[in-house]
């Protein structure tokens, strides 16, 4: 028998990564695939940053940098929250990291134990709860819901607060939902784990991607109120269109920064040299290609929530950030006797199977009966999947809910 480390009997592996290998399984077979899975951009990196890239090369900078990362790439990450939100971190409370994933999972590993209780809220990214089990913690969930648009509520988190809470981590906007957390709740949030001495972790790996210009400095509201408990986690990945980069950093106090440099220096050492490179054309350069990808997603956006709500059986509504439709497929399943569909799991795999359009069932992210559609896709793809997808539901959906 294969004995594993307890550890890894407690975690699974990431769902949304699971669609996207099944997609790139299928593609390498010779099938056709929509693909609605995809957490990533589908634009290029920026040219000016694949030239940062290519000149770091030219130049040979290709030998290990620093474990936190180089000065320059430092300076602009701090130099960009500066810009951006008014915050200033110095050098020695910054770490670039590889992607906003190894950020989380540093601060998870630095501030989280046995014993330590987490919370955050669901529906979730997995990656969350999953690094919270890895650092021996347990995750705590405060539920978010669709009739409010899934926003994230102080009063929803902090009734779940108990003596032994280590730590809230908050994600704005939110993979799946899109919501976003108020300046107000989180203010609400701070002002208690200030009084308590609770870690806030804010996952803002989607901060460049909110439609419209609502209030969301969220730096600037952590800084006011509990600078010394606050991590804040963001990435070049979704900005910039730079996944498979690898580049996020993570900015809070310089004891935990340099914890979190120590893990990083006996696990991964630094982000690859040329990456780091390219992050600072990224960060320092002009910012216009982040508005131009923003403004496409809106009209993706906006134009898949008017195909899907051709069917009152797909309830859904634009997302406030990131770049998720996070469906409501509830009507379209059936119950135990009914035979047809009966969970989101469900769904996908026959939507793959019969369709072939790809898409994320909600159970990944403990939200069932909810299916997530990634518009980081051509509009030619939305459509002609949209097109699939509502002569599914057509085809699926028990005889007693009615189309509109
Ligand atoms: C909510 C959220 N946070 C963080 C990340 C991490 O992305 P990366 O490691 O590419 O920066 C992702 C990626 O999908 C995400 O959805």
């Amino acid at each position: 028998m294969t004995r594993l480390a307890d550890r890894t009997t407690r975690i699974a592996s990431s769902p949304t990564m699971k669609v996207t290998a099944t997609v790139d399984r299928l593609r390498r077979s010779g099938v056709e695939v929509i693909d609605f899975g995809a957490g990533e951009p589908d634009f290029n990196t920026p040219d000016r940053v694949k030239g940062a890239g290519h000149s770091a090369l030219d130049a040979n900078f290709t030998r290990y940098t620093p474990v936190a990362g180089i000065a320059d790439l430092k300076r602009a990450i701090c130099d960009r929250y500066k810009s951006d939100y008014g915050v200033d971190y110095q050098e020695s409370e910054v770490i670039v990291t590889a992607g906003g994933k190894q950020a989380l999972f540093n601060a998870a590993l630095a501030l989280f134990g046995p014993g330590d209780e987490v919370i955050t809220h669901a529906p979730y990214w997995p990656t969350l709860t999953e690094q919270i089990k890895l650092a021996d913690a347990t995750p705590v969930l405060a539920r978010t819901y669709p009739e409010d648009g899934f926003a994230i509520r102080a009063e929803a988190i902090l009734d779940k607060v108990t003596p032994r809470t280590r730590g809230i981590i908050v994600n704005s906007p939110c993979n799946p939902t899109g919501a976003l957390v108020s300046e107000a709740d989180l203010g609400a949030i701070a002002d208690v784990a200030a009084r308590q001495g609770i870690w806030v972790v804010v996952d803002l790996c989607y901060e460049k991607l909110i439609y419209d210009a609502v209030p969301h400095n969220l730096p600037r509201v952590l800084a006011d109120k509990c600078r010394d408990l606050t991590v804040l986690c963001g990435s070049a990945s979704k900005a910039y269109a730079m996944t498979g980069w690898r580049c996020g950093w993570a900015l809070g106090p310089a004891p935990v920064v340099a914890a979190a440099g120590a893990i990083q220096s006996h696990a991964t050492s630094n982000v690859t040299s040329i990456t780091q490179k390219a992050a600072v054309e990224a960060l320092n350069g002009p910012q216009a290609t982040v508005k131009e990808m923003l403004d496409e997603y809106r009209r993706r956006r906006d134009a898949l929530h008017e195909w899907l709500s051709a069917d009152a059986r797909l309830r859904c509504r634009k997302p406030a950030g990131a770049f998720y439709m996070f469906v409501d497929i509830s009507d379209v399943l059936s119950g135990i006797d009914q035979g047809g569909l009966r969970t989101s799991l469900d769904f996908a795999d026959a939507l793959l199977e019969e369709s072939r359009v790809a898409l994320t069932p909600g159970e990944a992210f403990d939200a069932p009966g909810f299916v997530r559609i990634s518009y980081a896709t051509s509009m030619e793809t939305l459509r002609e999947g949209s097109k699939r997808l509502l002569e599914f539901v057509a085809k699926h959906a028990p005889q007693t809910a009615t189309a509109r």
